[in-house]
């Protein structure tokens, strides 16, 4: 099964992705590409051999449709069975997510379906909650809506603050996501809780 990863920052995830897949063999990670240049994860992905594109969405300002147009270049070309969403900051249209759909995965930093969409921490804390954690889903047209595929729940301590909290749901983060990923390509859908 090939895999091609893509992401915005610092990739901790893509790199427990890759580390997984280089390790059992289960896949192969093809591609890693990210919108932004400046992406750590792209250096750390082209240390551990797997092939790079960045496509910076900033030229294209509101159009989605031509960062898209671009972003599928590479993509197609390393022809992806799966394409994991991890730490991707942009929103994708329906018309890209219908070309790879019920084979797109994402991973949400929230116990969805409670805090679709951004600051998923503070909103957790300000609600006064005593758990949160980190969602895998297959991706839909809908943000952040697709059938949930994994979940991981963490302890929501007095006095966390959005950091302290994103930082014990990352551990969890790392390792739902390439258990996940290892059952996706055996074609297993049935949802894991960790
Ligand atoms: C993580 O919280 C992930 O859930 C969210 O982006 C954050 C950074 O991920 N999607 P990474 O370190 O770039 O993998």
């Amino acid at each position: 099964t090939r895999v091609a990863i893509l992401i915005s920052g610092s990739g901790s995830n893509m790199i427990r992705l890759v580390e997984d897949m280089q390790g059992l063999g289960h896949a192969t990670p093809v591609l890693v590409a990210s919108n932004d240049p400046a992406a750590a994860g792209i250096d750390r992905a082209a240390r551990l051999g797997v092939a790079t594109a960045v496509i910076d969405h900033r030229p294209f300002g509101k159009d989605r449709a031509a960062f898209e147009a671009e972003l599928l270049k590479p993509v197609l070309a390393a022809e992806p069975d799966v394409l994991c969403l991890a730490g991707f900051m942009r929103v994708l249209t329906p018309d890209f997510v219908r070309r790879f759909e019920g084979r797109m995965l994402n991973i949400h930093p929230s116990l969805l379906p409670k805090y679709p969409g951004l600051h998923t921490h503070q909103r957790a804390i300000e609600a006064g909650d005593a758990e949160a954690g980190c969602t895998v889903h297959e991706v839909t047209p809908v943000l952040d809506d697709g059938p949930i595929l994994g979940q991981a729940r963490v302890p929501v301590e007095p006095g966390d603050t959005a950091e302290t909290l994103a930082a014990r749901v990352l551990v969890q983060e790392h390792k739902l996501y390439p258990a996940v990923l290892r059952r996706f390509v055996t074609g297993n859908r049935s949802r894991l809780d960790l």
